[in-house]
């Protein structure tokens, strides 16, 4: 339904690289097994105490509050330029690689998404900072582009950008592709809205998407679903990590004990939702397995 090379996703993946492994070399085994340790002990308290202490669940109300501080703290423009690095593989090969490159990645999935699509309407829900949203609208600049954002913190920094006469350079070279109006994320209209409370019409959108952000719903899963679904004329786009791509060792321990996700992609059809393709072959987080799942509207 979509096509993206492997050649593309390599380039993006070694852009960010540090240091590359093969997946028996001595020194990544020792890095991936510290954090085969370091999962399975979080996983382990976390069920211990977790049983009885609400401390340990991911609420809403604690979502929010991580997010007002994290997004009050960090721009678009800073999560491109982060140099943090993370533990990432794919097909074999390891690597230390700097933080933007799994975003990098997802944003390359999504501007295809668009292209196989041609949506003239679209929503991003959960948009954090309006990084994917204000990139996209610049690349399709004849389509209209809204962005959901439970946080005034998010929606703050992405009215900053949108402040500029032009997409920042640095968010500029971040596109998967040239940029074809750099003024055109000044047109997307951001909302600060939670995903179960969408202002929008039934139907409103040709696309939605989310970007990370249905991970963080686990205590609203249904709502947020049926939500998402119900604003949706045609396509729901997510780049997630659905269980399906998290179901062994580290990345089980990593997203059960953060109280992540847990919808499978074969859930979807409970919410009007039919998935049509499904991409998890991607580099990603030793720990979080992340793929694009495309559903249509049931009906
Ligand atoms: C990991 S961040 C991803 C942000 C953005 N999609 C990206 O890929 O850069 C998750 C985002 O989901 C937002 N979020 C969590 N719960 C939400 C809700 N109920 N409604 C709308 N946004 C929500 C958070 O505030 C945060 O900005």
């Amino acid at each position: 339904m979509i096509s993206v090379t492997d050649d593309e996703i390599l380039a993006i993946y070694h852009r960010h690289a540090q240091e590359r492994f093969a997946a028996d070399d001595p020194r990544w085994k020792e890095l991936v097994e510290a954090q085969r340790r370091k999962q399975g002990k979080r996983r382990l308290k976390q069920a211990v105490l977790g049983a009885v202490s609400s401390r340990y669940d991911r609420t809403q109300e604690k979502v929010r509050d991580t997010y007002e501080e994290s997004w009050g703290a960090t721009s678009a423009v800073d999560m491109v330029n982060a140099t943090d690095v993370d533990l990432c593989e794919w097909r074999g090969e390891g690597a230390l690689v700097r933080a933007p490159a799994t975003p990098a990645v997802h944003h390359l999935l999504l501007t295809r998404t668009l292209e196989a699509l041609q949506p003239k309407t679209v929503l991003e829900v959960g948009c954090g900072s309006g990084l994917h949203v204000m990139l996209l609208a610049t690349l399709f600049p004849d389509a209209k582009f809204h962005g959901a954002e439970l946080t005034a913190a998010g929606v703050r920094q992405a009215e900053k950008i949108q402040a500029l006469p032009r997409l920042p350079q640095e968010l500029q070279e971040f596109a998967a592709q040239p940029v074809v109006d750099a003024t055109a994320h000044r047109n997307v209209e951001f909302r600060q809205t939670s995903a179960v409370d969408l202002p929008y019409e039934d139907g409103s959108f040709d696309l939605v998407y989310t970007s990370l952000a249905l991970e963080q719903m686990e205590e609203i899963r249904d709502a947020a679903f049926a939500s998402v679904a119900r604003v949706a004329r045609r396509h729901v786009a997510m780049v997630e990590p659905f269980r399906d791509f998290n179901e062994e060792g580290i990345r089980n321990d990593y997203v059960r004990s953060r109280g992540f996700l847990a919808a499978h992609v074969a859930d979807l059809p409970r919410y009007g939702l039919k998935p049509v393709y499904t991409r998890s072959d991607i580099p990603c987080k030793v720990a979080l397995g992340v793929g694009l799942v495309i559903a249509e509207k049931a009906g």
